[in-house]
C-alpha cells in the first residue's frame, strides 16, 4: 500500500496520514516533519532547509529526493508507506517513479478551502515539540491546553504558520504542486477526497477507498 497525500497547506494531509499509518500499520513519512526534526537537531540539512521553509518556499529537489528514496528503502517501508508532503514538484514525482517503480494506490487532494479557512486552520494548529503530533484548538483540541495527549510534550505554533508565510506557501502550492494533480490523473491513480469535511468523515471516506 503506497499512498501519496497530495493537497494544499492545511488540507489535512498530516492529520489523515497519521490515522492511515496507524490503521494500516505502515510508516508515515512526512518531509516537513523530517526537515523540522533536522532544524531542531541543528544539522546541516536543517540549516539549509530552514532558510527556505521560513520564507514559505520549497526546499530544493536535490536536498529532498535522495532523502525520501533512502527512507522508503528501509525495511519498515517494505509493505508500503504513506508519503505526506512528497512529491510536490514534477521532478520529485519523477524521481519516485524512476527509482522505485512506484504504484500510487491512493492520492488525497482536497476541494481547496478558501484562504480564510486555511489561515484559520493554521492559526489554530498546535504541534508537539516532543513527538510531532498535531492538534487544533477548535477542531481537534488536546485534553489539556498546550499539552500533548500522547507524550505530554509542549504544544507550539509552527514558525511558518504566520498569515503572510501561509499566503506564500499557498502560491507556491498553486505554481509547483498543483500540476501533480493532472500528472497523477493521467496516470489514473488519483482519488479525490473532500478535505473540508469533519476530520472523522474525511478519514471514513479514505477508508472506503483503501478498504477496511
Ligand atoms: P509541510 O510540513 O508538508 O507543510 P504543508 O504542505 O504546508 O502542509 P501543512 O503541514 O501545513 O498542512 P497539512 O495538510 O499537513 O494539514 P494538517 O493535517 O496539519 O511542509 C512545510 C515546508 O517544508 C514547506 O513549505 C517546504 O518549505 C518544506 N517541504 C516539505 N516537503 C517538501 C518537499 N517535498 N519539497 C520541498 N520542500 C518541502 O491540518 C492543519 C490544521 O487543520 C491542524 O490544526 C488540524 O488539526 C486541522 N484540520 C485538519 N483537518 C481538518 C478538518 N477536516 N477540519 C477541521 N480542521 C482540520
Ligand atoms: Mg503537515
Amino acid at each position: 500500500m503506497k499512498i501519496i497525500m497530495l493537497g494544499a497547506p492545511g488540507a489535512g494531509k498530516g492529520t489523515q496520514a497519521k490515522q492511515i499509518a496507524a490503521k494500516y500499520e505502515i510508516p508515515h513519512i512526512s518531509t516537513g516533519d523530517i526537515f523540522r526534526a533536522n532544524i531542531k537537531e541543528g544539522t546541516e540539512l536543517g540549516k539549509k532547509a530552514k532558510a527556505f521553509m521560513d520564507k514559505g518556499e520549497l526546499v530544493p529537489d536535490e536536498l529532498t529526493c535522495d532523502l525520501v528514496v533512502d527512507r522508503i528503502s528501509k525495511p519498515d517501508a517494505a509493505k508500503g508507506y504513506v508519503l505526506d508532503g512528497f512529491p510536490r514538484t514534477i521532478p520529485q514525482a519523477e524521481a519516485l517513479t524512476g527509482i522505485r517503480d512506484l504504484i500510487v494506490t491512493g492520492v488525497q487532494t482536497c476541494a481547496l478551502p478558501i484562504y480564510e479557512n486555511i489561515v484559520h486552520r493554521m492559526g489554530g494548529r498546535r504541534a508537539c515539540i516532543g513527538c510531532g503530533a498535531t492538534y487544533h484548538v477548535e477542531f481537534n483540541a488536546p485534553k489539556v491546553e498546550d499539552v500533548c495527549d500522547t507524550c505530554g510534550g509542549e504544544l507550539v505554533l509552527r514558525d511558518d504558520d504566520k498569515p503572510e508565510t501561509v499566503q506564500k506557501r499557498l502560491s507556491v502550492y498553486h505554481a509547483q504542486t498543483q500540476p501533480l494533480i493532472d500528472y497523477y490523473k493521467k496516470a489514473n491513480v488519483l482519488v479525490e477526497v473532500d478535505g473540508t469535511q469533519d476530520i472523522n468523515v474525511v478519514f471514513q471516506d479514505i477508508v472506503k477507498i483503501l478498504g477496511a
